[in-house]
C-alpha cells in the first residue's frame, strides 16, 4: 500500500474532520492573511495547500510544490483540478530568471472550423460544451513533467504520491463539496459513456469519503512511467476508447504528438513594479499589462472611488473589444503583442475617454469577444530560498467535458468551447467570438488565464492568479491595484468586492453583497449598466510585505487556504 507521507490513516481523517468542524463555522473577518516567515502556498482546497506546504518542509521547491499541488487538486477538486486538461505556469526563480510554462490543450487532428455547426450553419454550443467532441488534447501532465524535468528537485514520485492516497484512501467531503457533487455528478451520469458510479450512485453528503480507485491507478502509471504513463499505454487506451464510444475525436496520434512549451513569459512594468506574466495563447498576460498601461497615466484614489471603477470599465470596453480581432493561439496567428501594450497605442486607444460619461459600446468599434466559463483554479506558491510559481489550471466549465474516461478514472476537459465557434456569433455567455480564435487542427484556444508575478526595485514582491474566465484578467488587476494604490494587504486586497467589465453585454458586473450604493448611483450618474452577479473570481495570492515575511490572500468567495510556516 502507498503510504501518504504526511498522515497516517488516524491523522487525515482527524485533519479531514476538522477541516470539515472549520467550515461549518462562519469564518473570522480579519484585514490580514495567514503570514509565513519562509514559505507559503495557497491553493483551492486545504488538503492541496497542504500538500504543497509538506513538499516544501521536505526540501522541496516551489515548482516540486506546484506539480504536487498540481496533481492533488485533480483529486480533491474534480470541478477544476484535473489530469485531463491544461494550463499555465508562471516561474520566478530567486535570482531573478522568468519562465513560463504552456501545457494549454490542444485541439485534436480530427477537428475543424465548422465542427460544431449544423447543417445549416447554425453553431451547437451543446456539443462544444458538453460531451466527447468538447474536449481539447489534454497537456496538464506533460506540463507537470516537463517543469519536473527543468527545476525538480524532489523525486518526481514523490510529488505524485500524495495525490494518488488522497484518491485511493479518499476524502471527507465538506457540506459544500457535498452538495456541489451530488448536484454536479448527475452530468457526469449523462454525457460519460460508462456511469462513473463512484461519483453518481448516491446523493453525497458532508462527511462521506469519496475513493477515486481508477483515478489512483492513472496516477500510479504516472508515477511510474512520466510522460509515457498518461500519453500511451492502458491510459491512452482508456482515453481513446472513451472517445470512440462518445464519438469523440482524440486519437492516439494526439496523445503521442501532444506537447507542452516553454515560452519566454510577458512582461512589462508598472511604476516600480515588473510584472511577469502570461502570453498568448492567453490573452490574461496583454490585457492586464494594457490596463496597468492605461492605468499609469491617471491618478485613482480610494476617496473617489467611482471614478476609478468609470475609468477600470471603460479600459476594459476598449481592450475586450482588441482580445476578440487581435488574441489567439501565436503559433498560429500572429498576435501583435508588442503593439497592443505599447504606450502609443494605449494612449490613442484612450484618446476618447470622457472621465464623466460612459462611451456605449455599441460606439466601440473592433472584432468580437469569446467569453470562457469560470471553473478554473489558481495557486500561489513561494518557497524558502524565494523561487515563486503562479499557475493557473483548468477543464474550462464545471467539471469540463462532464465526461469521465471509464477505466481511467479524469475528467475530461471542455475547452474547445474557447474557440469561437462561430465567428461572430454568441457563445453560451452572449458575447461573441472572432475570426482569429477560430478551431484549427493542433491550435490551441485562446485563454484569459493570467498566472502574475511582480518584482518590486527587482525583487519578488507579489504571486497572483484567478479562475473566473474573462473575468481573471480583472480581477488580477483589481487586486493589484488593491495593494499599490490602495495600501491594503494581500488579505484585505483579495476579499475585497470586485466588479468587471468586457465591453458586451454593455454593463458593469457587481459582485452580490456590495453594499456601497453611493458609489453605485455614482456610476449609475455617469451612464453606466449595472448588473448584480454572484462572485467573480477565487484570487489566491501572496505578497512578500516589507520585513521579508509572506502574507497569503486566500480568497473567502471559496474552500481556499494558505499554508505556510
Ligand atoms: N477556460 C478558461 C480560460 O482558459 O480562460
Amino acid at each position: 500500500m502507498i503510504k501518504f507521507p504526511f498522515y497516517n490513516r488516524t491523522q487525515f481523517f482527524g485533519f479531514s474532520l476538522l477541516l470539515s468542524l472549520v467550515f461549518s463555522c462562519t469564518p473570522q473577518k480579519t484585514q490580514t492573511g495567514l503570514v509565513g516567515e519562509k514559505a507559503m502556498v495557497v491553493s483551492a482546497h486545504p488538503l492541496a495547500s497542504e500538500v504543497g506546504k509538506e513538499i516544501l518542509l521536505q526540501g522541496g521547491n516551489a515548482v516540486d510544490a506546484a506539480i504536487a499541488v498540481h496533481m492533488a487538486l485533480a483529486v480533491v477538486y474534480p470541478q477544476a483540478g484535473n489530469l485531463g486538461g491544461g494550463g499555465f505556469m508562471v516561474i520566478r526563480e530567486k535570482n531573478g530568471a522568468v519562465h513560463s510554462l504552456d501545457y494549454r490543450e490542444k485541439a485534436p487532428l480530427g477537428a475543424s472550423r465548422d465542427m460544431y455547426l449544423d447543417e445549416e450553419g447554425n453553431p451547437q454550443p451543446e456539443i462544444s460544451q458538453n460531451g466527447h467532441l468538447a474536449s481539447g488534447v489534454p497537456g496538464s501532465v506533460d506540463g507537470m513533467v516537463k517543469a519536473h524535468e527543468k527545476f525538480g528537485t524532489l523525486p518526481w514520485s514523490k510529488l505524485i504520491n500524495p495525490a494518488i492516497l488522497l484518491a485511493e484512501e479518499g476524502y471527507k467531503l465538506t457540506n459544500v463539496e457535498a452538495n456541489f457533487l451530488s448536484e454536479t455528478s448527475i452530468k457526469l451520469k449523462k454525457y460519460s459513456s460508462i456511469d462513473p458510479i463512484h461519483f453518481t450512485a448516491k446523493e453525497f453528503k458532508k462527511g462521506d469519503v469519496l475513493v477515486q480507485k481508477e483515478l489512483a491507478q492513472t496516477l500510479k502509471l504516472i508515477r511510474d512511467n512520466g510522460r509515457e504513463g498518461f500519453y500511451s499505454g492502458e491510459v491512452a487506451d482508456y482515453l481513446v476508447a472513451e472517445m470512440k464510444r462518445g464519438g469523440g475525436l482524440i486519437n492516439h496520434e494526439d496523445l503521442e504528438n501532444y506537447e507542452s512549451k516553454w515560452r519566454e513569459p510577458l512582461t512589462g512594468n508598472y511604476k516600480d513594479y515588473k510584472v511577469i506574466t502570461m502570453g498568448p495563447p492567453s490573452g490574461g498576460g496583454i490585457i492586464l499589462l494594457q490596463m496597468l498601461g492605461i492605468l499609469e497615466n491617471h491618478s485613482i484614489s480610494k476617496d473617489k472611488y467611482s471614478n476609478y471603477l468609470h475609468l477600470k470599465t471603460e479600459m476594459e470596453r476598449r481592450i475586450y473589444a482588441d482580445r476578440a480581432e487581435y488574441m489567439a493561439d501565436a503559433d498560429f496567428y500572429p498576435v501583435p503583442v508588442e503593439q497592443l501594450v505599447a504606450d502609443k497605442y494605449l494612449k490613442e486607444r484612450f484618446q476618447n475617454f470622457n472621465p464623466e460619461k460612459a462611451t456605449p459600446s455599441n460606439e466601440i468599434k473592433a472584432g468580437d469577444i469569446p467569453l470562457e466559463s469560470e471553473e478554473t483554479t489558481h495557486f500561489s506558491i513561494v518557497d524558502e530560498e524565494g523561487n515563486a510559481v503562479s499557475s493557473t489550471t483548468t477543464l474550462n466549465g464545471n467539471m469540463g467535458s462532464k465526461v469521465l474516461v471509464a477505466g481511467a478514472g479524469f475528467i475530461l476537459n471542455n475547452e474547445m468551447d474557447d474557440f469561437s465557434i462561430k465567428p461572430g456569433f454568441p457563445n453560451m455567455f452572449g458575447v461573441l467570438g472572432g475570426e482569429a480564435n477560430k478551431v484549427e487542427p493542433k491550435k490551441r484556444m485562446l485563454s484569459s488565464m493570467s498566472p502574475t508575478i511582480l518584482e518590486k526595485n527587482g525583487s519578488l514582491y507579489m504571486v497572483v492568479g484567478t479562475p473566473g474566465g474573462s473575468t481573471i484578467p480583472t480581477s488580477v488587476f483589481q487586486v493589484i491595484v488593491n495593494v499599490i494604490e490602495f495600501d491594503m494587504g494581500m488579505h484585505q486586497s483579495v476579499n475585497e468586492k470586485r466588479f468587471h467589465s468586457q465591453w458586451k453585454p454593455d454593463w458593469i458586473s457587481y459582485e452580490k453583497g456590495y453594499s456601497d450604493k453611493a458609489i453605485l448611483k455614482e456610476l449609475g450618474a455617469k451612464g453606466h449598466e449595472l448588473n448584480e452577479r454572484n462572485a467573480i473570481g477565487k484570487v489566491d495570492a501572496i505578497l512578500k510585505r516589507e520585513d521579508g515575511t509572506l502574507e497569503a490572500g486566500a480568497d473567502s468567495r471559496g474552500m481556499d487556504t494558505a499554508a505556510g510556516y
